[in-house]
């Protein structure tokens, strides 16, 4: 069933609680190239340590999990945080939530952490730049930022597959339509070394998909994306519905593989000085 088109057009995935199955799924297939990051970059040894645009708040679960006494999640958006919230009662995960964003960093509560984490947040922006100043705003001196973030042009799957094609011109179209950066990932590493931060590294991942219910991401991506797209004119509504029908089909086709985005994962410390 199509989402309906008034959903949010300012924003190029839908957020709140429609969208929560789709942040688990895709919390699943980016856990293992996430845990292997913040495991390179020592995060577990944080006594503080921040997710900002936490969605389900799988990372600040994982970290409390680990360890690490303070453990935090913030998100934008209040229905975000309540599931991330119930999420992590359910779990018995010592995290806590609360609903902030980029904006509040460096205030109040918000700053001293040892860690601070975001993963496609930045890509949903105009300009990454601000975003970081906040990051390292929220760090404090010598602590390290950690950011992921995609290269969407860079998906690909074996065989190639039109639908997925068409979907990810779509998704990159919509995007940029509203001021995003779908193609932000090779940016951030400047951008951090712009904003003084010390021992800047790069790693690139990308995730694969060789399952069916790994595979639908795409379908349900197309879905989430629905606002911006139809509010653009991007696609019709008929095209819409064919496109996710033929993600959800092909998802189930034997021997399909494909890829998420590409991820670059960026790494940097807050200079003492
Ligand atoms: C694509 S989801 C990614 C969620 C999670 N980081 C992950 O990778 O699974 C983007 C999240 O960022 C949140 N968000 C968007 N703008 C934000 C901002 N300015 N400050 C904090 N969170 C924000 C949205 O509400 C949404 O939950």
């Amino acid at each position: 069933m199509m989402p309906d088109v008034a959903d949010d057009a300012s924003y190029v995935i839908r957020s709140g609680v429609g969208a929560l199955q789709r942040l688990e799924l895709l919390a699943e297939i980016c856990g293992p190239a996430t845990d292997a990051f913040l495991e390179r970059n020592g995060a577990e040894r944080a006594r503080r340590f921040l997710d900002v645009g936490c969605g389900i708040g799988a990372v600040a679960n994982r970290m409390a999990s680990a360890g690490v006494p303070h453990a935090v999640g913030i998100d934008i958006n209040p229905e975000v945080v309540a599931g991330a919230s119930d999420r992590a009662r359910r779990a018995g995960s010592g995290a806590t939530f609360q609903v902030a964003g980029l904006d509040d960093l460096g205030r109040g509560d918000l700053v001293d952490f040892d860690v601070v984490y975001v993963r496609c947040v930045l890509s949903h922006l105009p300009d990454p730049l601000p975003a970081l100043r906040s990051l390292l705003a929220a760090t404090r001196p010598g602590g390290l930022v950690l950011v992921e973030d995609v290269e969407v042009g860079a998906t690909w799957s074996s065989p190639a597959e039109p639908a997925l094609a068409r979907h990810l011109d779509l998704y990159v179209a919509a995007a940029r339509g509203i001021g995003a950066r779908p193609d932000v990932g090779p940016d951030l590493a400047p951008g951090l070394r712009s904003l003084g931060a010390t021992d800047v590294t790069v790693d690139v991942v990308q995730p694969v998909l060789r399952t069916p219910q790994a595979l639908r991401i795409h379908a349900r991506t197309m879905e989430a994306i629905a606002g911006p797209v139809l509010a653009q004119g991007l696609a019709t509504t008929d095209e819409f519905d064919t496109l996710v029908a033929r993600l959800d089909a092909w998802a189930d086709e034997p021997g399909v593989v494909a890829t998420l985005p590409r991820f670059v994962q960026v790494g940097g410390r807050r200079p003492t000085g």
